[in-house]
């Protein structure tokens, strides 16, 4: 693997400057916008919700019309696969004075949506959705009151969810983490103009409708950083094999997403950050990659939340590292774009890796019990399935197939013409 790369921007960041745009007064300009498909998810339902969105090549300018300027859709929210934008607009849609309908492709609307449902209630909102739990959501608009949230789950996407429903409450409306998630909605409603307060694990966020003045967010002109999530792929694919040298520009490297660069530099990877530079209350750097050999290890406890996206990656790294590599306390795995660990499990064994399955995790033998056989790939529709095998494809004796490979899109459309540029043979 030779060359470099730069990333489409973050998905994670995309999604909250395209909804805070929305509800921004003026014209945002979001460059290095993602192109994922989730992301399109997002803008086209800010869309529908009456913001003007105008598309670039990589850039979205989007005018909102502040933060009451949101108008009933007379079609039904499309998240598509994308459980972002359905968690967190499901958060904004509580606090408007109209009705929604939010839903999603057949992955999205088998993933557990009680986790919002349970504390915009306690704000007063008035959700309906299939089993009290599974979109398609129906959102009666309402009155919102602040609460104090002590969240039972460490989850980034109930904590944004909350807190932008808390910029419709009166007053001042926290919430409380058991473990650190990505904090990108705290720093984005800071960018906005939203008040915000961090006090160790608890985040608090004032109320727009204060009446003083201060209760607007404007709009910005901002930069997305590439995303380091979908920068795993290359780091894990360079580190396969000895002679690479990849450098890849522009990494969003907030300290809350950076927990998967100390799992690979404990197993011994030979990965730089250079170049680090804060922007927009984001930081950003490039990374420099070099092959290694890969010792494995345990991910467990705390750790997982940070590291969550990435553990298909490290888990199809398993038969490729000298000690294997054993994931626990994750069953959230189970309930992504779909159940990732039977997911890995499954196509692991079809290439002939040695796997337990275990409720919260796996474990998966290295380098002893035999090289990886190129083998045919089902991703169940799921993006980093795809993208994780098709790695582990590379590295593989003989030719891996992947099914429905263009499910990848969801997060990152040119994953497999870049791959297929830096992979010399
Ligand atoms: C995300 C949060 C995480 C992550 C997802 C993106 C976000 O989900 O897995 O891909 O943008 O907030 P959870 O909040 O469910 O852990």
């Amino acid at each position: 693997m030779n060359g470099a790369v730069e990333l489409p921007g973050d998905k994670s960041i995309s999604h909250r400057y395209a909804m805070l745009a929305a509800l921004a007064e003026g014209t945002s300009e979001l460059r290095r916008f993602s192109a994922a498909a989730d992301c399109r998810s997002t803008l086209d339902c800010m869309s529908a919700l009456g913001a003007e969105v105008k598309l670039g090549k990589d850039t979205v300018r989007m005018t909102g019309h502040g933060s009451r300027g949101l108008k009933s859709s007379w079609r039904a929210l499309d998240a598509g696969n994308s459980g972002t934008t359905m968690r967190l607009l499901a958060g904004i849609l509580a606090g408007q004075t109209f009705s929604s309908k939010l839903t999603g492709d057949d992955s999205l609307q088998k993933r557990p949506m009680k986790r919002v449902i349970s504390p915009l209630r306690e704000m007063g909102a008035d959700i309906r959705g299939r089993d009290d739990n599974f979109a398609p959501l129906e959102i009666r608009g309402a009155k919102l009151k602040a609460i104090d949230y002590i969240m039972p789950m460490a989850s980034a996407q109930v904590k944004s969810a909350v807190l932008l429903a808390g910029l419709f409450a009166d007053g001042i409306t926290s919430v409380t983490e058991p473990a650190r998630t990505r904090d990108h909605t705290e720093l984005a409603l800071e960018e906005f103009g939203a008040h915000v307060e961090k006090n160790g694990q608890s985040i608090r966020v004032r109320g727009l409708g204060g009446g003083d003045g201060s209760g607007r967010l404007t709009a910005k002109s901002l930069d997305v950083p590439g995303d380091l999530s979908s920068a795993v792929f290359f780091l894990a694919a360079a580190s396969l094999f000895p002679d690479s040298n990849v450098l890849i520009h522009n990494v969003g490297l907030n300290p809350t997403r950076t927990a998967i660069l100390d799992v690979f530099a404990e197993m011994g990877a030979s990965i730089q950050m250079l170049g680090l530079k804060s922007s927009q209350g984001e930081l950003i750097g490039d990374l420099a990659v070099k092959g290694a050999s890969l010792r494995g290890g345990v991910i467990a406890g705390a750790r997982i939340p940070l590291v969550i996206d990435e553990l298909p990656m490290l888990a199809a790294l398993g038969p490729f590292t000298e000690e294997g590599i054993e994931i626990r306390d994750a069953a959230e795995l189970r309930v992504k774009e779909s159940d990732r660990i039977s997911a890995v499990a499954e196509n692991l064994r079809r290439m002939g890796a040695r796997v337990g399955e275990r409720p919260d995790g796996l474990k998966v033998e290295g380098r002893h019990a035999g090289r990886l056989r190129g083998a045919e790939i089902e991703p169940r529709g799921d993006h980093r399935i795809a993208m994780a095998f098709a790695v582990a494809g590379l590295a593989a004796e003989g030719d891996t197939v992947i099914r429905d490979a263009d499910c990848a899109g969801v997060s990152f459309p040119t994953f497999f013409a870049e791959l297929n540029r830096l992979a010399e043979r």
